[in-house]
């Protein structure tokens, strides 16, 4: 089998949280699509010295970023909400009025499979051009059967091609769609007894969220759509806790969550019982930072009982309309008090826990998938620390670089 040997660049390898794991002259060896060695690259063992050599120019080497938590495929765009806002309405009362959410469901109900990848490419290759090499697509824009699968194929479609990690997760209780007004318990059967059985039939479900909000759906109601999913064989996360509380992270959690999402109103004394469960915080400050919301998730509470925290883009049309990981450590680290190491470890490993695929991405481990982003950087903490500037050099996945700025 092919083998390379990477060398003169430096590895943050991530392997534990505690630290980059740096080694400054190191090498990493590649057989095939695996890692097969990791090291200095002066104890470069001698069955690899035959190794295709491939000089990195002394640049920064780290995990490929993973962005577990996007609603990236979607029709239209809210522009005019955003409008709306700055004259003083806010998020909630938009989509009480039918806007918000619903906007998006009206665009993306008339687009095809085909327009909807079309749509979504421009928003993965911005995403890849920052280092993603895997990510997390949400449906839940659809909220009748074939449109929430047509989202789920075209999110299938669109990584396929640009040869992309991607898991599916299924939203069909995301918003309330006006065929259900006023009978969210028959739209939550409806989503448990048709939509999902026939989503995983069609092969497009890889894991089950739902909104758990004042505006969206009951703790009971999430219940519901999560017991069904884990009798499917399904995992299950949840938005919870993003404008109000009502209990649906320690729910989630208690029903064996790989993640919970937002927490921006989470109390502090939950965070032992998250930490307990195993779920990780999926933290998003584009949200928080767009919504201009002023309530932060208890950091220091998640941080001191050692729950993992990843951070994601929540690339959306509405709350988070922001396509830049790197825009988004800097935030983890601003506007939520991360650290850079936290920030990059929540791009990495964190948001591997938060797929269930720590296993195999997230850090530079022999065993562990060659997915790479390679950065003219000379300190991992430069990735949280600037906005607007992209030293991202290229990805290597599937065997392959893909050099930034050169067409695919
Ligand atoms: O994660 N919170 C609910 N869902 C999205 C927003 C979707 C939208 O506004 O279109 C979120 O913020
Ligand atoms: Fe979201």
């Amino acid at each position: 089998m092919y083998r390379q040997v990477l060398h003169n660049l430096s590895v943050a390898c991530l392997a534990d949280t505690t630290g980059y794991g740096l080694l400054e002259n190191g090498a990493v060896v590649v057989t095939g699509e695996d890692i097969a060695w990791v090291g200095a690259f002066a104890d470069l063992p001698p069955e690899y010295r035959d190794a295709e050599p491939v000089d990195l120019g002394g640049r920064l080497l780290t995990p490929g970023l993973i962005d577990c938590h996007t609603h990236l495929v979607y029709a239209g765009n809210r522009a005019r909400e955003f409008e709306q806002r700055l004259e003083g309405l806010s998020y909630a009362e938009i989509a009480r009025a039918g806007g918000g959410i619903m906007s998006t469901v009206r665009a993306t109900r008339e687009a095809s499979v085909d327009e909807l990848a079309r749509l979504a490419r421009p928003r993965l290759e911005a995403l890849r051009a920052e280092g993603v090499t895997s990510i997390e697509i949400k449906s839940g824009y659809g909220l009748e059967r074939d449109a929430e699968i047509r989202m789920l194929q075209a999110a299938g479609a669109l990584c396929a091609e640009a040869g992309v990690r991607c898991q599916r997760t299924f939203l069909g209780a995301h918003a309330l769609p006006p065929e259900f007004a006023d009978c969210a318990d028959d739209y939550i059967e409806h989503v448990c007894d048709d939509m999902m059985p026939a989503a995983v039939e069609a092969g497009v479900v890889d894991a089950v969220d739902a909104f758990c909000e004042g505006i969206a759906f009951s703790v009971p109601q999430v219940r519901r759509v999560f017991e069904r999913a884990r009798s499917l064989g399904l995992p299950v996360k949840c938005h919870a806790e993003q404008l109000s509380w009502l209990g649906g992270a320690a729910m989630s959690a208690g029903l064996g969550a790989l993640s919970v999402d937002h927490l921006e109103y989470l109390r502090a004394d939950e965070a032992p019982l998250l930490a307990r469960a195993g779920a990780v915080a999926v933290l998003l400050p584009g949200a928080f930072y767009v919504l201009r919301e002023s309530q932060l998730p208890p950091v220091e509470a998640l941080r001191a009982h050692g729950v993992p925290m990843a951070l994601a883009t929540d690339a959306n049309p509405g709350s988070s309309p922001i396509f830049s990981p790197l825009a988004i450590m800097n935030m983890g680290c601003t506007l939520f008090r991360m650290t850079p190491l936290e920030a990059l470890a929540g791009f990495t490993i964190q948001a591997a826990r938060a797929l269930g695929l720590a296993d195999r991405i997230g850090s530079i481990m022999p065993g562990k998938a060659a997915e790479f982003a390679l950065w003219d950087c000379e300190h991992p903490s430069e990735l949280s620390y600037r906005i607007g500037f992209n030293p991202c050099a290229g990805v290597f996945q599937g065997g392959q670089w893909r050099w930034r700025g050169e067409a695919a």
